[in-house]
């Protein structure tokens, strides 16, 4: 079995787990603990680190190359470039030299949603998909990420498009969005449906993939609110997709 460490950053939780890259599948249950706030760049590298040394603990037998980490954020070159609902010091860091440090092996560090596609193309709902395929992650933000035949465009960003008068959709469409608002499945559906169909005519994807915690709710409250000719489903890997992912891609591109 070929093993790597995947983490999964995100504004209120540090997650890993030990993940086999061949199915991606867990070998354990994924531990957790809180984002520090505020998420300065040093309080989140020891809070990885503590995580990490919390999983590896539960199974001490086992070594893994490399590990996996996702970033609510965009991530080119293992610098992360954006920060739209972490500390703001995450602009210009290099986050992946600094992970990497703290963990004493190397660390290849991705935007959380394309880390979450990785795990949806690779083992879950757009497996042997081909041609343009888009994941979404409706959470606090929204993440995306962009696929075609199999193969990632990185940091599409399109939870930032300005749309019907919001400068970024995901303050209108997230998940976050909903809670704070308080809005029926009805409205909420409404505007999903709205945003679903503008993604529709930009990319005339194959197939949109809908995850996050939300995804739970899809086929009850989400899938007869849509009105797309594109098929639209949930997320087969939910929680674990960005652990899954991360883990999968460090181990192919370290
Ligand atoms: C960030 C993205 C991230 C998404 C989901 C957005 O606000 O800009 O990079 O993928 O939230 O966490």
């Amino acid at each position: 079995m070929q093993t790597g460490l995947g983490i999964d950053i995100g504004g209120s939780g540090i997650k890993a787990a030990l993940v086999d890259v061949g199915t991606g599948e867990l070998l354990a249950k994924r531990v957790r603990l809180p984002t520090p706030q505020p998420s300065t760049p040093a309080a989140v590298a020891e809070t990885v680190a503590e995580v990490c040394a919390m999983v590896l603990a539960k199974q001490p037998d086992v070594a893994p190359r490399a590990a996996g980490a996702t970033f609510p954020a965009v991530v080119r070159g293992g610098v992360t470039l954006s920060a739209a609902n972490v500390d703001k010091a995450w602009i210009g860091e290099q986050a992946e030299a600094r992970l990497s440090e703290v963990l004493a092996r190397p660390v290849r560090l991705l935007n959380d949603a394309d880390a979450a596609g990785l795990a949806e193309v690779g083992f879950g709902a757009a497996r042997d998909v081909a041609g343009v395929v888009l994941v979404l992650t409706l959470g606090t933000g929204i993440g995306s990420a962009l696929f075609i035949d199999g193969e990632l465009v990185p940091n599409t960003e399109l939870g930032h498009l300005e749309f019907r008068g919001h400068d970024s959709v995901e303050d209108w469409v997230s998940d976050r969005a909903r809670q704070a608002e308080s809005l029926s499945w009805k409205r909420y559906g409404r505007r999903l449906d709205a945003y679903l169909h503008h993604l529709e005519r930009l990319f005339s994807p194959r197939l949109i993939v809908l995850g996050g915690g939300i995804s739970k709710h899809f086929e009850q409250k989400m899938a007869p609110r849509l009105s797309l000719e594109t098929s639209v489903t949930a997320a087969a890997l939910r929680n674990d997709a960005g652990i899954v992912g991360a883990a999968w891609y460090a181990h192919h591109h370290v």
